[in-house]
């Protein structure tokens, strides 16, 4: 995985995709904590970025694929976790970028670049 590419990641997707959660207080507060730990939780059992390296290259295919799909309809960061975390919000570029590693090419006329893959 290119660089930018887990840079990106690790600032709007490890809270909720990997092993690495940085818990805020008011996840220790009830019931916001039920919410946070089941957000987090159910999110790890779809994806975990800890585990890529281990994954198969299939699976990381069906992976990016799904990542691709997510960030083009806007639904990964969560809402309810931006209005916490206004920093975690993706920009344009870091869109463009996330859905070109994906795959996710054709969207964007503007940087195609012929030689590499
Ligand atoms: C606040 C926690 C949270 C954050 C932050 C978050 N996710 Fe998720 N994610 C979830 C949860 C919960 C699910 C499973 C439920 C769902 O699909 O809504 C999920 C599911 C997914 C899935 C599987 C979708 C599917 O259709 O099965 C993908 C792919 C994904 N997230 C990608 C991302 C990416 C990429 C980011 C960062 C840009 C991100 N997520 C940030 C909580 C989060």
């Amino acid at each position: 995985m290119p660089t930018e590419v887990r840079s990106i990641l690790e600032r709007s997707c490890y809270d909720c995709h990997s092993n690495r959660t940085r818990w805020p207080w008011y996840s220790r507060v009830a019931p916001v904590s039920w919410f946070v730990a089941r957000h987090v939780a159910e999110g790890r059992e779809h994806l975990n970025f800890t585990e890529w390296d281990r994954m198969s290259p299939e699976d990381q295919a069906k992976a990016m694929e799904e990542i691709g799909e997510t960030v083009t309809e806007g639904e990964m960061p969560l809402a309810s976790y931006l209005l916490a975390h206004p920093e975690a919000a993706l920009s344009e570029q870091d869109q463009t970028l996330l859905r070109q590693w994906a795959g996710g090419r054709a969207r964007d006329p503007g940087s195609r670049d012929e030689g590499e893959s």
